[in-house]
């Protein structure tokens, strides 16, 4: 654990781990049907950045859409929470956030924030930057896995815990759940949960989001290769593949690949592993799911989270579901 001040803490999990897990996750991976990468190694300090990128996006109208509906709702959501601690999973430069503090702020119930994320150069430039902006807000950031270090959320007051971005859209059909599950167990009974997903709707759309005409998006992807390359010491050339990014109809979602545009083989060293690649031949590196109403309560209930309000803006392509712990 790190004192930084008397008003920001920060603890680091992320150097616990093995690095043998690391190289055995990586390698089990590359070498399933299909070929992935984890996600969360998109975001090192370059990828954050591009990250932050798309979020203004013309192209991408995520992150602007579940700012109105905050910016709309903020009020209501902190009155109904009557929290005086906000907790965020995957919290990045925490822009929306501050909607959400400023509401607790007005209520006179601002007394903690926790930004969790896997990004520690980002953690504690959120960390600094809002212990500036709210007086005797008291911050606790945590860096890690959020699949892995949940436990460490330092204990606290009445609890508003925020996934915002659509980011559980980004965990699969067996993770996302028992993700949702742990979230659960870490509250305390009465503390509330908010949880903001991406609904269907138009494939043009949907494909543009993550694709856009700026190259942003795909320079943010390949960003995955020259992490690679540090981390697992791969030859790994970002030229040699291309930014695909498609609507998968059957799975409600957007699949996000690096396809090599030439038959190549890729050599990772730290891996003992040279893998052999076919022109056309895809890596997943993301998957981004959208939801209907109906799912999302599913997935709520099945954590033993009780549905206490929606929110969506008119367009119904981005809702928030305010839950509880009974
Ligand atoms: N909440 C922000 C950022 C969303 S992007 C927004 O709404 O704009 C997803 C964020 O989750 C990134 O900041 C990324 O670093 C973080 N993240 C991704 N995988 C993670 C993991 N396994 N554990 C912790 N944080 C993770
Ligand atoms: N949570 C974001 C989403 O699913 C993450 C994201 C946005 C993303 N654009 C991306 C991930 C491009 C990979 C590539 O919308």
């Amino acid at each position: 654990m790190t004192v930084d001040s008397d008003e920001i803490v920060i603890d680091v999990h992320l150097t616990t781990q093995d690095p043998a897990v690391v190289r055995e996750e990586i390698r089990n991976g590359l070498l399933s049907s299909p070929r992935v990468l984890p996600t969360k190694y998109l975001y090192d300090d370059r990828g954050t950045e591009l990250f932050e990128q798309i979020c203004k996006l013309p192209e991408y109208y995520q992150t602007r859409t579940e700012f109105q509906i905050l910016a709309t709702y903020a009020d209501r959501i902190v009155a109904c929470s009557n929290a005086n601690e906000l907790v965020e999973l995957g919290s990045g430069a925490a822009t929306k956030t501050r909607v959400l503090l400023d509401a607790m702020d007005r209520a006179d119930q601002l007394n903690y924030y926790v930004p969790f994320d896997v990004s520690e150069g980002i953690v504690r430039r959120v960390s600094q930057e809002l212990s500036e902006e709210y007086t005797d807000l008291h911050i606790h950031g945590v860096v890690g896995d959020f699949l892995a270090h949940l436990e460490h959320i330092p204990d606290g007051g009445k609890r508003l815990v925020v996934f915002l971005g659509g980011t559980i859209g980004n965990l699969d059909d067996v993770v996302g759940p028992a993700f949702l599950s742990s979230v659960n167990e870490e509250m305390a009974s009465g503390d509330y949960f908010l949880l903001s997903v991406q609904f269907v709707t138009e494939v043009n759309r949907l494909e543009a989001a993550y694709n856009d005409s700026k190259g942003v998006t795909a320079e943010f992807n390949k960003n995955m290769i020259s992490v690679m390359q540090k981390l697992v010491r791969a030859d790994f050339d970002p030229d040699a593949f291309d930014h695909v990014a498609r609507y998968n109809h059957a799975d409600s979602r957007i699949e996000i690949f690096l396809r090599s545009n030439k038959r190549q083989t890729v050599m990772f060293q730290d891996l003992d592993l040279k893998l052999a690649l076919e022109e056309g031949e895809e890596i997943r590196t993301e998957i981004s799911t959208k939801y209907d109403r109906k799912r999302v309560e599913h997935l709520l209930a099945n954590a033993k989270f009780e549905l206490v309000e929606w929110y969506a803006d008119s367009e119904e392509l981005l809702g928030l579901a305010l839950a509880k712990k009974p």
